[in-house]
């Protein structure tokens, strides 16, 4: 039986535990990009209190691309020395740390660049109806060989690997799904449609050799199930270590689900990831788990190999310890705006009911 304290080899490195932090973006990099005080803290005080495996929030691979002007970045070398911070400041906790590496695509601010797609297709951007530009092949290309630098940038910094953004109809995502209707090699089937994400992996795994994590945050829905299980067995090919599974561009609603279950839709594509690649990648699942007892239920049953947290580590890093060890944790109440989110920027109530120093400092970010 799988404990949430049992280490998991994940590529060629051993992660000491089954509980992580997925990426949650802050947008308070300024828009050089760069890793502020905060940021190192703030992944430190999660490595601090027992996450085995810690994901820093997306991180830009060019300016252009970007999804807020203030977001993290990793598109030139000034901003290594900064990442090499967050990685010292989470070494002598024991865990694995990866930055989330990514490209707007439909997802870009419109402060930042255009609104790119691997087709031209009419996409709701904040409200507002646009139509976003087919990218070329050279610009394809070029924002594949970003990804490159970005994780050759991210393995100077000390990283143990990088994850791909590859949900959330971001580029890597856009791809994958039915958004995209090339007729070139990136576009058609599910092999063609993947390639874009495929190439990316390749030239990581190149550049960055064998030891280097290479993760996929995949979308498990576009535009089917079935076919994103087709995206992950490409992914894995081109030399994937770790599929971790979120949403992407189909509306999850839409899915059948037995709400008997003890975890919700998006969390339920993971537990289709781990059934079909048991045994050969580990898979993560996320979404909505608040309490140890549910991430204990989807590990004692073999319903996923690691639980990644969000809002709940979010909320309080000490809802790992809880997990890991008992005791008390201060449970996130799933606002509808999240307090860490750019847009809603209200005091996660959280950390004012946590109140100690420790946590306090977060409300001056
Ligand atoms: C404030 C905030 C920021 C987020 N930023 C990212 C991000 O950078 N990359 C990403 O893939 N998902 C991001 N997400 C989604 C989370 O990683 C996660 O999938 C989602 O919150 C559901 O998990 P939870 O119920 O454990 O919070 C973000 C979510 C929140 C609330």
């Amino acid at each position: 039986m799988t404990t949430p304290d049992m280490p998991i080899r994940i590529g060629q490195k051993e992660c000491k535990n089954r509980v992580t932090m997925a990426p949650t973006v802050k947008f308070n990099a300024g828009t050089d990009g760069m890793v502020t005080d905060f940021f190192v803290q703030h992944y430190a005080m999660r490595a601090r209190h027992g996450c085995g495996l810690v994901c820093v929030e997306a991180t830009a691979v060019s300016p252009e691309g970007r999804l807020f002007p203030s977001q993290l970045g990793l598109w030139n070398d000034a901003q290594i020395e900064g990442h090499r911070k967050i990685v010292e400041a989470c070494r002598p906790y024991d865990v694995l740390i990866l930055p989330q590496i990514h490209y707007g695509g439909l997802g870009t601010h419109p402060d930042c660049g255009r609104l790119t797609s691997p087709s031209a297709v009419k996409w709701n951007v904040r409200g507002e109806e646009r139509m976003a530009e087919e990218l070329s092949k050279e610009e394809i290309h070029r924002i594949q060989r970003c990804f490159v630098d970005a994780a050759v940038r991210a393995k100077e910094a000390g990283y143990d690997g990088v994850q791909l953004h590859g949900c959330h109809s971001y580029l890597i995502n856009d791809f994958a799904s039915r958004v995209n209707q090339r007729t070139d090699e990136y576009g058609g089937n599910t092999e063609n449609r993947a390639w874009f994400g495929s190439e990316i992996i390749r030239g990581i795994r190149e550049a960055c050799g064998e030891d280097f994590i290479i993760s996929v945050r995949i979308s498990g829905y576009d535009p089917t199930v079935e076919e994103s299980l087709g995206t992950g067995e490409c992914y894995v090919r081109a030399g994937c270590d770790y599929l971790q599974v979120s949403n992407g561009i189909e509306d999850i609603r839409t899915l059948p689900h037995d709400e008997s279950l003890p975890y919700n839709r998006v969390a339920a594509l993971g537990v289709a990831f781990h059934a079909h690649f048991r045994g050969r990648v580990p898979v993560s699942l996320v979404n909505g788990i608040r309490t140890p007892a549910q991430v204990r239920y989807l590990l004692e049953n073999d319903l996923t190999d690691t639980v990644d947290l969000a809002c709940g580590v979010l909320a309080d890093p000490a809802f790992a310890e809880a997990i890991l060890y008992g005791g008390d944790y201060v449970k996130c109440v799933s606002c509808p705006h999240c307090g860490w989110g750019p847009m809603h920027p209200h005091i996660c109530p959280a950390l004012k009911k946590r109140g100690n120093e420790e946590w306090v400092w977060e409300t001056h970010r």
